[in-house]
């Protein structure tokens, strides 16, 4: 690997590293408007200029790479680099002015306030003084449909959002319309970005406040908000998410990339709007046990299952492995151990969605011994009189009709059946017993995504009071599996 300098400190990178990465692994952070790791470099912001010894000008380091070492001398330095001179100061506070000529001083009601790059790098990097004496270009918002608005006043024309729905999302709903003071990012007429799924994502990539979710503007400032690290619940490959929190209430899920998994940066409208699922009024949901009808304790529940006899347990994989390894120990035996979950996802975007499965955690289930698409052979035993108690853990969203169905005969056909679901179903109605446990965004745990990958996921969400996790609702259980004879 050849030897580059930053700054006079030395280290060794792979031939062909942008400076800009190159800087990032030294610890040194390069500004920068355009440039995204996920999509093709324009090198149109000029915010990212170093200065290359024996180059005559500054160099964009987003579209400069590190040369093989020189060929006279192997051991020498292949490329030195300073981002620390003058030269480079007084091209990023010229940049920053000129990105500012037109861009309005609305920070005090732009929702990007707080997470904006143009806020950070003016602060950061910027002269504090304009010399523009004319009057700003003004333009009226305009709504993208439903879920986009954009504020062409605040574009600084990186054209990201372009590029993503060009070379990610294949949709190409954007452009750059215009020349000169006049440029603008618009959409091709008539169009607006409702039919793109993964349209949110532009909102992320916009490193001002020009396009901003409808879902998410004035609904909070972000400085308020707290970001959980979790996961998308939606697919099997349980993308890493940010769960931004304030006051016990979800405002917003939004990708959370992880270094080298282009895949990671972005997330599908409904990964985005899943967090509504989240925000019931805590007071709304039921925290009591009920068995056969009226409200009880989880120790009578206990007593009833252990009366009951050999119990079979049926867990959807869309649930951590820690609540399917608790769950599991209710098994009478190992084999009483069922697996269920049977929702799959449209493929929209193949390079990304490698995986149609939508029960999240499906191989963590399995490793731990549930056995999936065996429901028949639960129904033989329970009728046959082999099983007494079936123990569910259940949420409604990931079984299709047909395999509800299914577990409904299951649970009717049982001498006793519980279900153990964060809010009631057909199938908990239908149950002998009903516990409710607290959600995913209520306990930490971890999963085993689609590709064999471990995926942990943090405790969000402060549980209403007294409702307990799957796990500590199976510890009180326990003693009633290993009460009852294999
Ligand atoms: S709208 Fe945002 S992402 Fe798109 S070009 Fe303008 S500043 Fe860049
Ligand atoms: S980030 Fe390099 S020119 Fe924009």
């Amino acid at each position: 690997m050849p030897k580059i300098q930053i700054n006079g400190r030395e280290l060794e990178v792979p031939v062909g590293t942008l400076v800009l990465d190159a800087c990032r692994t030294a610890g040194v952070d390069i500004p920068h408007y355009c440039y995204h790791p996920a999509l093709s470099p324009v090198a149109t912001c000029r915010m990212c200029m170093v200065e290359i010894k024996g180059m005559p000008k500054l160099a964009t380091s987003c579209t400069t790479s590190v040369p093989p070492p020189p060929k006279d001398n192997p051991e020498g330095v292949a490329m030195e680099i300073f981002t620390n001179t003058p030269a480079v100061a007084d091209a990023r506070a010229g940049v920053m002015e000129f990105l500012l000529l037109n861009h309005p001083l609305d920070c005090p009601i732009c929702d990007q306030a707080g997470e904006c790059k143009l806020q950070d790098y003016s602060y950061e990097y910027g002269s504090g003084d304009s010399r523009m004496a004319e009057v700003k270009r003004r333009y009226r918002y305009e709504d993208l449909g439903a879920k986009i608005v954009i504020d062409k006043n605040r574009c600084i024309h990186c054209t990201r959002c372009v590029r993503f729905t060009q070379e990610i999302s294949g949709t190409w709903e954007l452009t750059v319309a215009q020349r000169g003071s006049r440029l603008e990012v618009t959409t091709y007429s008539g169009k607006s970005m409702d039919q793109n799924a993964w349209a949110g994502n532009v909102v992320d990539l916009c490193p001002v406040g020009a396009l901003t979710s409808k879902d998410f503007r004035f609904n909070k400032r972000v400085w308020y908000l707290k970001s959980i690290a979790t996961i998308s619940r939606l697919s099997a490959l349980a993308g890493p998410i940010w769960a931004d929190v304030d006051q016990n209430k979800v405002h917003r899920f939004r990708p959370r990339p992880q270094e080298g998994k282009l895949g990671t940066h972005f997330i599908s409208d409904e990964e985005r709007y899943a967090y509504h699922a989240f925000t019931a009024d805590p007071a709304s949901r039921p925290v009591k046990p009920r068995l056969r009808g009226v409200e009880s304790t989880l120790e009578a529940v206990r007593e009833a299952l252990q009366a009951a006899g050999r119990i079979a347990v049926v867990g959807q994989g869309v649930f951590g492995c820690d609540s399917a390894q608790r769950l599991g120990e209710l098994a009478t035996a190992e084999t009483l151990k069922f697996g269920s979950g049977d929702k799959f996802l449209q493929i929209l975007l193949p390079k990304f969605q490698t995986s149609a499965d939508g029960v999240f955690n499906r191989r963590g289930f399995s490793e731990r011994g549930y056995r999936f698409s065996k429901l028949d052979e639960l129904e033989q035993l329970v009728k046959s009189g082999e099983v007494k108690a079936v123990v569910f853990l259940h949420d409604a969203e990931f079984s299709s009709q047909k395999e509800t169905d299914r577990l409904l005969e299951i649970a009717k056909a049982a001498p006793f059946s519980l279900a153990l679901e964060v809010s009631p179903s057909a199938l908990g109605e239908a149950c002998t017993a009903w516990i409710p446990v607290a959600n995913y965004l209520e306990e930490s745990d971890f999963v085993v995504n689609h590709d064999g990958e471990l995926r942990r996921y943090q405790k969000a969400l402060e549980p209403p009071r007294g409702l307990k996790t799957i796990a500590a609702v199976a510890r009180v259980l326990a003693p009633a599996a290993t009460a009852v004879p294999a």
